[in-house]
């Protein structure tokens, strides 16, 4: 901690967590009839119920002493005032800017990718053929895919404008898979990359031009455009300025798909939906910058994650959309989190000394519970949920919509009520079990219960909907990030293994030996099973 207050702060914190019973729920609301309205807020179209956690009052009281003496609010309106937020790459973190606020770079850009995808839908930008562009391919990896990917998917319709694809595997089994299924007369592609260096875009890149040109013959790279911030590496690729989207390098790659990043889902959705969702993630700036801190979602998100993290010692969370459209949710959020949070030294280049961002993941409810919610119910340690469920769907199946929410409802209630040992054995002495089967089979079927998960509900899943959740998670990070003086933007992390791979690269080729003893020997073997041998070529 860096000042006596938030030391205060965080001792006092960890003296809530000492006492018996600190991680308990269903007292609080034994005590509080009114918990769950009490500890429910609203942003927008977004309501969080927080009440099923075991952030009781005198907790939340101490977790915004530690909100106000680690100045989240100071950070919040630096970050999105401009300033360098991320001190270790010299950047400001510009992502919310991005929406389309009065920025004139970004109106430009946006002003640019709106004439483009104006023209292409309008047949004024064909192939090379003369057909019109029916099928986007998105080429990019990280933030340069899972963001657009995961709201396609979520947002994508069969009447929509044109349909979307994301390459992003350098495993051309993931290419191979998608080649068949698209016309290259009539596939627009888009090569997503920040840096424009990324091996896994550039190979598959490679590829794709390389597949254009052979069905359309040079006039094919006309089919190509980019989206990034090296503006030269684009050009060298090919690629004439005049289809190249940038964006600023203060814009993170997980935080990216609201830049040209997301044109992709401009070409597929259409301009209005697009503009939708960044106008939906605005509203929640909106929120983050002006609500009360005790009312202010991202923030109460961030503080229920510090309290279950650090406090409670619970080393995973769960994010469980109940809506199949969502799927990748997950996937998008384990980027964002794990990619910003995973970090184990403060802003001063100190050891924190105590857990940062849990490990995130999850799956679409219900298929969840029939995989890992075994685990959440009965494992030994606490994995804290986020349920996410849409009020109305968009289908006329009610009876199937119904079925999912009392699943998802259910689930909430069954992790924080359980079933006591009494009750299991009472109901397997009414069910006519005999005495010795109760003994020996009543201690498996007991949940603890006191198991704790936040509610996000929406009304429907709709862009701006989607922009606000998108939204709510990208400033719960900023606030983990402030409450643990680390730095949410940089991921120096991900930086060894992409530089050792040239290495073994090199080993897998045949070129060299690389590698410490065991890759060495894992590389030997590759070989071996391929029918080669090491410096073979
Ligand atoms: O390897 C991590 C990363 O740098 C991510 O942060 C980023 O989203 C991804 O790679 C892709 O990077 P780029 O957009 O530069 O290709």
């Amino acid at each position: 901690m860096t000042s006596p207050d938030a030391d205060a702060a965080w001792s006092a914190l960890l003296a809530l967590a000492r006492r018996p019973g600190a991680g308990a729920i269903r007292p609080l609301f034994a005590a509080d009839a009114d918990r769950a309205a009490r500890f429910t807020h609203r942003a927008g179209d977004v309501l969080l119920d927080g009440s099923r956690t075991s952030v009781s009052a005198e907790v939340l009281a101490a977790l915004l002493d530690l909100a106000r003496a680690r100045d989240v609010a100071g950070f919040r309106d630096r970050m999105l005032g401009g300033a360098v937020v991320n001190p270790t790459e010299g950047r400001a973190a510009l992502h919310a800017a991005q929406r389309g606020g009065g920025d004139p770079a970004v109106r430009d850009t946006l002003a640019r990718m709106a004439g483009f995808v104006a023209a292409v839908h309008g047949g004024a930008i064909l192939g090379a053929t003369g057909a019109r562009f029916t099928d986007v391919l998105n080429i990019g990896i990280g933030g340069s895919d899972l963001g657009p990917a995961m709201v396609a998917r979520a947002l994508w319709t069969p009447g929509a404008p044109m349909r979307a694809h994301y390459l992003a595997n350098v495993d051309a089994h993931a290419w191979e898979a998608l080649r068949a299924r698209l016309d290259p007369a009539r596939t627009l592609v888009l090569v997503a990359s920040k840096t424009f260096t990324t091996q896994e875009t550039m190979t598959n890149a490679a590829l794709v031009r390389t597949w254009l040109v052979g069905a359309l013959g040079e006039a094919g790279t006309g089919h190509l455009a980019a989206l990034s911030t090296n503006l030269p590496a684009a050009a060298e690729f090919g690629i004439p300025a005049e289809r190249v989207f940038g964006f600023a390098d203060t814009v993170g790659g997980r935080f990216s798909l609201w830049s040209a990043i997301g044109l992709s889902l401009a070409l597929a959705l259409g301009w209005p939906a697009f503009e939708s969702l960044l106008a939906g993630a605005r509203g929640m700036d909106e929120h983050f910058a002006a609500a009360p801190l005790h009312e202010n979602l991202p923030l109460l998100l961030a503080l229920t994650e510090l309290w279950h993290v650090d406090a409670l010692g619970y080393p995973a969370r769960a994010v469980l959309p109940y809506d199949e459209r969502l799927a990748r949710f997950p996937a998008h959020l384990q980027q964002l989190e794990m990619e910003s949070l995973g970090k184990a030294v403060g802003l001063d280049g100190a050891a924190v000394g105590h857990a940062t961002g849990p490990v995130v993941f999850g799956e679409p409810g219900t298929n969840a519970q029939h995989s890992f919610m075994q685990l959440i119910h009965q494992g030994p340690t606490p994995v804290p949920v986020d349920f996410i469920l849409v009020a109305n769907p968009d289908h006329p199946h009610a009876d199937s919509h119904r079925k999912l929410l009392a699943n998802g409802l259910a689930q909430a209630e069954a992790l924080l009520v359980g079933k006591s040992l009494d009750q299991v054995r009472a109901e397997m002495q009414a069910a006519g079990a005999d005495a010795a089967r109760i003994d020996a089979i009543a201690p498996h079927r007991v949940f603890t219960g006191d198991r704790p998960s936040n509610l996000i509900l929406v009304p429907r899943l709709t862009p701006a909907t989607l922009g606000q959740l998108v939204a709510l998670y990208e400033h719960k990070v900023a606030c983990l990030g402030a409450l643990w003086g680390i730095n949410p933007f940089d991921q120096w992390g991900v930086e060894l293994g992409k530089v050792l791979a040239g290495g073994t690269l090199a080993a897998l080729e045949g070129r060299t030996v690389a590698g410490d003893a065991a890759t060495r020997a894992s590389i030997a073997e590759i070989l071996r099973l391929q029918g080669r041998s090491a410096g073979a070529g």
